[in-house]
């Protein structure tokens, strides 16, 4: 790493540069507009992880839609799992027989994003599709469909673009692999 870089950042490598991401997110809003073409989709953001995505990826959208977020918490500070799934807001309007698109950072052991879909299947949208920045496969606990997702990553805790590390580091343009102290 280079002389040159902030202390505050001085624990992460770059995995994804914006360039890169940039051109994944605008082949991905391509793709939803195609799919949904005819329609006004709802997108709805989990808290917080997505929204430096989200912002990104609705924008690659040329359709009508609507947008909505959850506050979802499957983490407290660590970076392993702790299983427990929490919402910590609830989406402000009905997603009643609506096109519902689920806008994640990150696919991780899948308990989330179980948790999350069963949750908004009770509220009887029309139909949910799910998109995911990035997936980690090695840590699976539960398989979810992953209709669009933007890279698959190797086992490593990543940050920046939205993801964070005890709150830190969401603000980063790129998204790289944090190996400071955890
Ligand atoms: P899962 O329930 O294990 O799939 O975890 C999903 C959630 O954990 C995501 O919404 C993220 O907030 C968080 N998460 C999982 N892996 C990472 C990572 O590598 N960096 C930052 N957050 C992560
Ligand atoms: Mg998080």
């Amino acid at each position: 790493m280079s002389d040159t870089t902030p202390t505050w950042r001085e624990h992460v490598s770059v995995l994804y540069d914006s360039p890169t991401i940039a051109a994944r997110v605008s082949a991905i809003g391509r793709e939803i507009t195609h799919d949904f073409a005819g329609g006004e989709p709802c997108f709805i953001g989990i808290l917080k992880g997505s929204f430096v995505f989200f912002a990104d990826l609705v924008r690659a959208v040329d359709l009508p839609l609507s947008c909505d977020f959850i506050g979802i918490s499957s983490y407290g500070d660590a970076t392993e799992s702790s299983g427990v799934v929490q919402i910590t807001r609830d989406l402000g309007t009905s997603i009643e027989g609506k096109d519902v698109l689920v806008v994640e950072d990150i696919i991780d052991t899948g308990l989330t994003m179980r948790y999350l879909l069963e949750n908004l299947a009770t509220r009887r949208p029309r139909r949910i599709k799910v998109c995911s920045l990035l997936h980690k496969p090695a840590n699976t606990k539960t398989p979810v469909p992953i209709d669009y997702k933007g890279f698959e990553i190797p086992n490593a805790f990543v940050v920046g673009y939205g993801l964070d590390f005890a709150g830190r580091y969401r603000n980063l343009p790129f998204i790289g692999v944090y190996h400071g102290p955890t």
